[in-house]
């Protein structure tokens, strides 16, 4: 048994947000990821974060277009807790040493992107604004936050309403159990179940599935977020290609050179992200070779270095002034029911970062929200801890006997997902995808995809159980919608 006052499930911008905040308290943080700490979206991101810092802003014109981007499904609470927060929370990040892009003069650049009414992005290091604050966090971070990588957190430690830590697999092949007074979920979204993606390659809703075995509800599963603008590479994604190139001039073209966002919305190529997806899309599946013509974006491997050189590795050669794309599944809106401050039904237990749903983001989350999501909630979480005195109380588990069957291929998951509840979802074809599901839900469980016996499976079907737990629950939840809303569109037929 592994005690700590807290244990960070993941890695990205929110779990190093709270574990910075805790560690300047003295508090002892243990952080376990599955992959290497730098394996998180996060460390991906290229477009920046959005604040109202510029002079002509203010925070009430960005919450009005995270209402508007979100359909007006979004928790206006939350907005306006995370956009009023915002300038302070990045004015104190600065001070504390991280470094954004400025003018000769100092000042913060502005970029622009999809369904902002104004320039309020800050980037760092051109399109590696992830990577940058990820290690800035990183350096931040003092001694008494210890990361156990290549470990994977296999089940919650909960009895009743308490959370008392998590049971993991160490990278040794041992089944570990820590006890810790507070439990963060930061495991990030569910990527991976699509087979187009903008995700790292551990996203696999493990979070989501455990909250749920756990007994913490989940909300709006259905609202899955695609980018428009995936590298694309002989139909397969091979990395994002940022909105902010749209922002600086970049044009969605056909392979007749002929705009495709002309009369889709009035915001064109910056129209809300679930809409110009699916224009990319429905081009897509008519057979069209859909670009980004960046003809007119001056210095562009300056301005997006990372995104240049993934065009680069990829043989696209940027003379040529068009950059091949594609939709990818991008970020979750749904996720685990928690509050701003990390709070759930359960004692003990929080979620923060994109694991959570906090209604934040709606139907569709607006671009650059999420690494702001990640800092401003984080620290919200910490700052709760540090205000509570909680002990856990030492109790004993109780182990699942349920074992699983045979059960399908990562690929097989991700290519139902995309062609049941994808980008489009016919509604008359959704119970078939429930019915797929269902077929793999294990005997003896409280619920289907409860707790199983994880003894018996190794960490690669251990991720393949949680795939499939997630996305029975975006089924069920896309069933239950009949109206389209934000990035959740549905017909009847097809
Ligand atoms: C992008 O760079 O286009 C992604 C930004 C985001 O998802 O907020």
């Amino acid at each position: 048994m592994f005690k700590t006052d807290i244990v960070i499930i993941g890695s990205g911008i929110a779990a190093l947000s709270v574990a910075n905040a805790l560690c300047g308290n003295g508090k002892k943080v243990t952080i376990i990821t599955k992959g290497k700490k730098s394996s998180s979206n996060s460390s991906l991101a290229q477009g920046g974060i959005a604040v109202a810092l510029s002079e002509n802003d203010n925070f009430n014109m960005h919450y009005d277009d995270t209402l508007e981007a979100g359909c007006y499904q979004n928790n206006s609470e939350s907005v306006m807790t995370l956009v009023s927060k915002a300038p302070e929370v990045i004015k104190e990040f600065i001070k504390s040493g991280m470094k954004f892009d400025t003018d000769e003069k100092g000042n913060l650049l502005f970029g622009k992107e999809g369904a902002h009414h104004i320039s309020r992005i800050i980037h760092a290091g051109g399109d590696r604004t992830g990577l940058k604050v990820m290690e800035e966090l990183f350096s931040q971070i003092n001694k008494n936050v210890i990361i156990n990588e290549d470990e994977m957190v296999l089940e919650l430690r909960v009895k009743g309403n308490e959370c008392g830590g998590v049971i993991t697999r160490g990278k040794d092949g041992r089944i570990n159990c820590y006890e810790a007074n507070h439990t963060i979920l930061a495991t990030g979204g569910i990527g991976q179940l699509y087979p187009c993606t903008s995700n790292d390659i551990t996203i696999t809703g493990d979070g989501l599935a455990m909250a749920y075995r756990a007994g913490l509800p989940i909300s709006s599963p259905e609202f899955v977020q695609f980018h428009p603008t995936m590298l694309n590479i002989n139909g397969k994604t091979m990395g994002l290609v940022s909105e902010a190139v749209r922002g600086d001039g970049g044009i969605l073209i056909n392979q007749d050179g002929i705009r495709i966002m002309e009369g889709k919305h009035p915001l064109k190529d910056l129209a809300p992200r679930d809409i110009v997806s699916r224009v990319v899309y429905d081009h897509y599946l008519k057979g069209d070779k859909i670009y980004l013509d960046i003809s007119h974006i001056e210095n562009f491997k300056e301005r997006f270095p990372y995104v240049s050189e993934i065009c680069d590795k990829n043989g696209v050669d940027l003379n040529k002034n068009i950059i091949p794309v594609r939709p990818g599944a991008h970020f979750h809106m749904g996720g685990i029911k928690a509050e701003p401050n990390g709070k759930t039904e359960i004692n003990g237990l929080y979620v923060v970062g994109e694991a959570a749903c906090t209604g934040v983001h709606g139907a569709n989350r607006l671009a650059s929200n999420s690494l702001l999501e990640g800092l401003v909630f984080g620290k919200l979480t910490a700052e709760n801890i540090i205000d509570s005195d909680r002990r856990v109380l030492h109790f004993d588990d109780e182990f699942s006997e349920a074992g699983v069957g045979v059960l399908p291929l990562k690929r097989e998951i991700q290519s139902k997902m995309m062609e049941f509840i994808g980008i489009v979802r016919y509604k008359n074809k959704i119970p078939e995808i429930i019915k797929w599901f269902e077929k793999y839900i294990p005997k003896g469980t409280d619920k289907p995809f409860g707790k199983i016996n994880f003894n018996k499976i190794d960490n690669e079907r251990m991720e393949i159980y949680n795939m499939l737990t997630a996305g029975y629950l975006i089924a069920n939840a896309a069933f239950d919608r009949s109206e389209s809303i934000g990035a959740h569109y549905i017909i009847d037929k097809e």
